[in-house]
């Protein structure tokens, strides 16, 4: 089964609240939540993404999938296990060595909390390999950390073709989740590729029905045609750009 993690990354400034309850509504499997702190990626979202997931915590039951992009790992997790996560993922490349990823491993599970390791794009998989027996996701970036509405790195499949390979062999359970330019052209490749928790923000946000964007993008691989695609994409871009006019002249005008 495939889950969708709605990335609140990009959520317009004003309508956060109207957005956070439209998600739940559109049954979104869980809000990512994007924790930057201006060292590990150049943006501080820091306070920002603790507001929200508290906000969310306060409003909703879905899972809150916190992604740490971060340098100091403990004291993110200090912070945002307060808003009761049902995962932390944290960077491998946040952390110095071994013991220190063994050590955060371990100090998320203190917490009650499930496990997720990211890996960047240019961090090979099998560096995350002898960690796999002790978490519950790995991440793969399919676009460098840091923003959000970047295009889809394609030499990612790959990557997560390897990795599901890998669990498979072992017999290992987990779950594969993708970050980065996921939308309904690039879904059915990593789907197909065997990710099995897709994130998206701008793809969702810029939707103009959230139900109907999720659901496709949960889809059993072929069962999403490219009229579905091309009619989404369509309106998408005349809800993202048009109706924003007003917002625009009102920007330019100040
Ligand atoms: C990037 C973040 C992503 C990002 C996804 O550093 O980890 O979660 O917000 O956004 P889209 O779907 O716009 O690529
Ligand atoms: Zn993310």
């Amino acid at each position: 089964m495939v889950e969708v993690s709605t990335s609140i990354l990009s959520v317009k400034k004003g309508e956060e609240s109207k957005t956070f309850f439209a998600l739940e509504a559109a049954k979104t499997d869980y809000f990512h939540i994007d924790v930057m702190d201006g060292k590990f990626v150049e943006k501080d979202t820091y306070q920002t993404m603790l507001e929200y997931a508290s906000y969310i915590r306060r409003i909703s039951n879905a899972p809150l999938d916190v992604h740490l992009m971060v340098e100091d790992i403990k004291k993110a997790v200090d912070d945002f296990s307060a808003v009761e996560p049902n995962i932390i993922t944290f960077h491998l490349e946040a952390c110095k060595d071994e013991q220190e990823v063994m050590e955060t491993i371990n100090y998320i599970k203190q917490n009650n909390c499930k496990v997720g390791i990211a890996v960047k794009p240019n961090t090979s998989i099998e560096e995350v390999y002898q960690y796999l027996p002790y978490i519950h996701m790995c991440l793969v970036m399919t676009v460098e950390p840091g923003k959000g509405g970047q295009t889809y790195l394609s030499e990612m499949t790959e990557k997560v073709k390897t990795l599901k390979k890998y669990i498979d062999e072992n017999q290992l359970e987990i779950d594969i989740e993708v970050d980065g330019g996921i939308n309904l052209r690039t879904a059915p490749e990593v789907k197909k590729a065997g990710a099995n928790i897709l994130v998206a923000g701008t793809a969702i946000l810029s939707a103009v029905d959230y139900k109907v964007i999720i659901d496709e993008l949960k889809c059993p691989i072929g069962d999403v045609s490219f009229w579905d695609i091309y009619l989404l994409s369509l309106t998408s871009y005349i809800t993202y750009y048009i109706i924003d006019i007003p917002r625009w002249l009102e920007m330019c005008c100040v």
